[in-house]
């Protein structure tokens, strides 16, 4: 079995438990993330937005509470992820201003310079080979474009002991559950031309923090 089909199964697995299984993980911090990365972005009424890796749909949910006029488009590759999604949206009436599409992050079904605004609330951290993903991201983005993206990563450097503590008791076991730890969000962006903001820290548990960075597109 291939890596990304292992991913889809293992996310096909969770999806009955994954909405709980996030907020424990986060310790009940994943609306506050939805809604750090739908506010920095500032959407404007009619704007297109691509959640990357939706999921079930809640942090495009989250941009749309923010902004109501905006139009979102989240993909995923997991089937039974946005049949979930589309509960969501249905509950949340917001049919007609959120499209789902099945499709892949390394290889993305839209044209160059779709989206004003991309967001990402742990939607890059388990795609199989992120720096190709980053690339369609920046080529779906138009000149100008918002970004933001947050992932769970370990605390900050300043952070000593309990980066620490996390590097010899922690990290192994999510590399383990997860095979990845510290995905690097600046470097590849910057890479392809997209200009670095902001970064942030959320919340230094032991467990982790969660990453927030915010950029603009040039080009
Ligand atoms: C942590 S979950 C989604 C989080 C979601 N953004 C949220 O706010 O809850 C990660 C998602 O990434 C999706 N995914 C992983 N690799 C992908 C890829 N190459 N293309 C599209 N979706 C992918 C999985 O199917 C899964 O739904």
């Amino acid at each position: 079995m291939g890596q990304k089909e292992g991913i889809r199964k293992l996310y096909s697995r969770w999806t009955p438990i994954y909405e709980l299984a996030h907020h424990l993980q986060t310790i009940w911090r994943d609306s506050k993330y939805r809604n750090i990365v739908a506010n920095i972005v500032d959407i404007q009424p009619g704007e297109r937005v691509l959640d990357v890796s939706t999921g079930t749909g809640l942090t495009g949910l989250a941009a749309l509470v923010k902004q109501p006029d905006a139009y979102v488009v989240g993909i995923d590759f997991t089937p039974a992820m946005l049949y979930q999604a589309q509960d969501n949206i249905k509950k949340n009436s917001a049919e007609g201003r959120f499209g789902i599409v099945i499709g892949d992050m390394e290889n993305l079904p839209f044209v160059n310079n779709s989206f004003d605004v991309i967001i990402s609330m742990y939607g890059i951290g388990g795609i199989e080979d992120r720096e190709k993903a980053f690339a369609e991201i920046v080529r779906v983005a138009k000149p100008g474009a918002r970004i933001a993206a947050i992932e769970m990563v370990s605390p900050p450097l300043e952070k000593r002991l309990k980066r620490m503590v996390h590097k010899s008791l922690v990290e192994p076991w999510i590399k383990r559950l997860w095979g990845f730890r510290d995905i690097e969000l600046e470097r590849p962006f910057e890479k392809h031309g997209i200009n670095i903001e902001r970064t942030e820290y959320h919340d230094e548990f032991i467990l982790g923090s969660s990453k927030l960075v915010y950029a603009i597109v040039r080009k």
